[in-house]
């Protein structure tokens, strides 16, 4: 048996056609264009990569797009003092901050600067527990994107095992809360478990987000369950450069009910799930209804 492939690209490109239906009708009845700050510090080339992919793909949505590239050596209180002008701009709904920051940056102090309702990222400890608590929260990007898919394919999640392997504050952690939230029976599998592949073989949904390349084979896969597979990974293989996921795609597509490819599974949904979140922001912002099937 081969699985359903889920198709991440078109997903993605559907969550856009519904963020750009929503922009146009809030341009025409509200007279309001939501917008989305990214702030970049130094030139990681993969964050610069990332950054203008996000650019690009907010203005395509008919949203307006407002980048910040500051040096690598810019002082804390500096970036702490744009993000509090970004606050302070009604014209900003989003505000995301491109991580990692350089070493001489705190993360954490940063974050949790930006005003709560703009944090499209969710990384604010607000949001975190907001979330955490069954609130009314700004939801991490690929974490939601995950989120969609499984709901698309599943209908309701409601008493399925969900397996999460990865325990980080981006995706495993909050990957977990949702599907909490959803009603699954949820275990977060890290480094540290115990018989791993016990673990996963238990799992009606399994999660990989790890940024192991291919550590899941297809063994550790419960026939007919869905795979969604977060890893990014580039590896070398027979001398060509390769993006492989956390799960080995070959083996694991024989044994699961679907699953989600690497490239063109999760990837694409994160950009997208960050308009959604930038509509969403806008929309609270305004006390508007929200974008239905666009949030958590
Ligand atoms: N760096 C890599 N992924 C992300 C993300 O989703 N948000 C932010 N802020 N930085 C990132």
């Amino acid at each position: 048996m081969s699985a359903k492939l889920i198709d991440g690209k078109a997903f993605a490109a559907n969550v856009r056609a519904q963020v750009a239906t929503h922009v146009t009708r809030l341009k025409e009845v509200n007279d309001l264009i939501p917008g989305l700050a990214v702030v970049l510090v130094g030139e990681d080339p993969a964050s610069e990569v990332y950054v203008r992919n996000k650019g690009k793909q907010t203005l395509e949505v008919g949203m307006n797009s407002y980048e910040h590239k500051l040096p690598a050596d810019t002082s804390e209180a500096d970036l702490l003092a744009l993000i509090a002008a970004l606050n302070a701009d009604p014209a900003v709904h989003g505000i995301l901050v491109q991580l990692p920051l350089p070493g001489h940056l705190n993360s954490d102090l940063v974050i949790n600067a930006i005003d709560p309702a703009k944090d499209v990222d969710g990384f604010h400890i607000s949001n975190v527990g907001l979330l955490g608590t069954g609130q009314k929260a700004m939801v991490p990007c690929t974490p939601l994107g995950c989120l969609m898919m499984l709901r698309d394919h599943h209908g309701s999640l409601s008493g399925l095992n969900a397996v999460v392997v990865g325990r980080s504050n981006i995706v495993g952690k909050p990957m977990a809360q949702l599907l909490l939230a959803d009603s699954c029976t949820v275990t977060i599998a890290h480094s540290r478990t115990k018989d791993l592949a016990a673990v996963c073989r238990g799992a009606d949904i399994l999660v990989a987000a790890v940024g192991r390349p291919e550590m899941i084979p297809g063994d550790w896969v419960k026939p007919g369950a869905t795979v969604i597979d977060v890893g990014i990974n580039r590896i070398e293989r027979d001398g060509k450069k390769k993006l492989v996921g956390d799960v080995e795609f070959a083996s694991a597509v024989e044994v699961a009910g679907a699953i989600t490819p690497v490239p063109g599974g999760v990837g694409p949904m994160t950009i997208a799930c960050l308009l959604a979140n930038t509509l969403t922001a806008c929309c609270r912002a305004h006390g508007l209804p929200e974008p239905e099937g666009l949030t958590a």
